[in-house]
């Protein structure tokens, strides 16, 4: 625990013990309301979602409007349930933090806005999170929750990136994708084959019963030594081969999903693996949606533990989108004395490297 930040010595404590203060964070950049508390001591207390799936459902992907609007209508309960479940008051929140982008405009807003008023009313200050830097430390909220040196790779529905991380707020990019992220690529394959929205854990389910070598589907490593990413071949790949099978055949669809999930699987590894030894680094973690794939989970522990490098994986409750990845942020950044001004802005495109 940093004692000194959190500021308040315990009343009767001989051992001069320190009580902790608290960050309460909001998440609404996509499709997910959440609020989660995080003491200083970067032990996460509660994280709460209102996931909006069934929501989207319906139109096969997220419609922005729609989106903000249920922001709005489980944002105040989310902001309850969060200190409630954690056992804080309002009083003991020492900053308000929110997802401030990238993301949907009108959805940010309704986050960033709600974190706002909060600070405002109890005089406490505001902080803006980067969603991605949220991703990007989710690995470390396990174990001693210190952010160490190593190679990360992101993988969501949004983004697919390989960064050289130094420290907090010290990244590198090393690399990103030129099309597709990976997650859309679960999910733009599995609305051809007519699954559900979102794609990328029914691909999941279905693969295990499937043969991952049934359909050879492209693997684009790109140039020698490239530590950039396409999934575009392969969801064209897919494409051409859905008119010559039978999708009412459930083997068949297991097979498919087994293929796409090796095809991706197989790439984000071995690229995971060219950075780390590119970056001389012996330490890699992987965190967004896809780490959730148990695919995936299997491989990267498998080739990790054959080369020798240590895997710290995201946790699966906070790898999809949750405030409390953004309240883990929020504290490493509040402990280093950064907060941000009412008037900062949301921003849809906000990079990793601009925070
Ligand atoms: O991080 P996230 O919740 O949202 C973004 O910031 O984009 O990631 C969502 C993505 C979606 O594309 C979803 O299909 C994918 O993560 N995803 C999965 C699995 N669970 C979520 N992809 C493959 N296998 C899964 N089990
Ligand atoms: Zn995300």
């Amino acid at each position: 625990m940093k004692a000194e930040a959190d500021g308040k010595v315990e009343s009767g404590s001989s051992d001069l013990s320190f009580v902790v203060s608290f960050v309460l964070a909001l998440e609404s950049s996509c499709d997910e309301t959440a609020a989660a508390v995080c003491g200083l001591d970067g032990r996460l207390r509660s994280s709460e979602v209102a996931t909006q799936i069934p929501l989207h459902r319906r139109t096969g992907g997220v419609v922005p409007e729609v989106a903000s609007r249920s922001h709005i209508l489980h944002v105040r309960q989310l902001v309850k349930q969060s200190l409630a479940e954690a056992g804080v008051s309002l009083r003991e929140i020492v900053a308000f933090a929110a997802t401030q982008g990238p993301g949907l405009v009108s959805s940010l807003l309704v986050g960033t806005s709600m974190a706002k008023a909060l600070a405002v009313a109890s005089g406490r200050p505001y902080l803006g999170v980067n969603h991605m830097e949220g991703h990007l430390l989710s690995p470390f909220m396990r174990g001693d929750h210190e952010v160490r040196r190593c190679v990360a790779l992101i993988v969501s529905g949004g983004h697919t990136l390989l960064v050289r991380v130094a420290g907090v707020g010290r990244y590198e990019v090393m690399g990103g994708t030129r099309d597709d992220a990976a997650g859309e690529a679960f999910d733009k394959v599995a609305k051809m084959m007519g699954l559900p929205y979102p794609g990328g854990p029914e691909i999941d389910r279905l693969a295990p019963r499937g043969d991952p070598k049934a359909f050879a589907f492209p693997r684009s490593f790109l140039e020698r030594d490239s530590l950039e990413f396409s999934f575009s071949g392969l969801k064209t790949a897919v494409r051409y081969e859905l008119p010559k099978v039978n999708l009412q055949d459930e083997q068949v669809v297991a097979d498919l999903c087994a293929s796409v999930q090796a095809a991706i699987v197989e790439v984000l590894v071995e690229k995971l693996m060219r950075a780390a030894r590119r970056a001389g680094e012996t330490c890699v973690t992987v965190s967004g949606g896809v780490v959730c794939n148990r695919g995936l989970r299997a491989a990267l522990e498998q080739r990790c533990a054959a080369e020798g490098l240590e895997l710290l994986l995201a946790e699966p409750g906070l790898s999809t989108d949750n405030a409390g990845m953004i309240a883990f942020a929020a504290v490493q950044r509040f402990r280093v004395g950064q907060t941000s001004p009412l008037n900062a802005e949301v921003n849809p495109n906000l990079s990793l490297t601009t925070l």
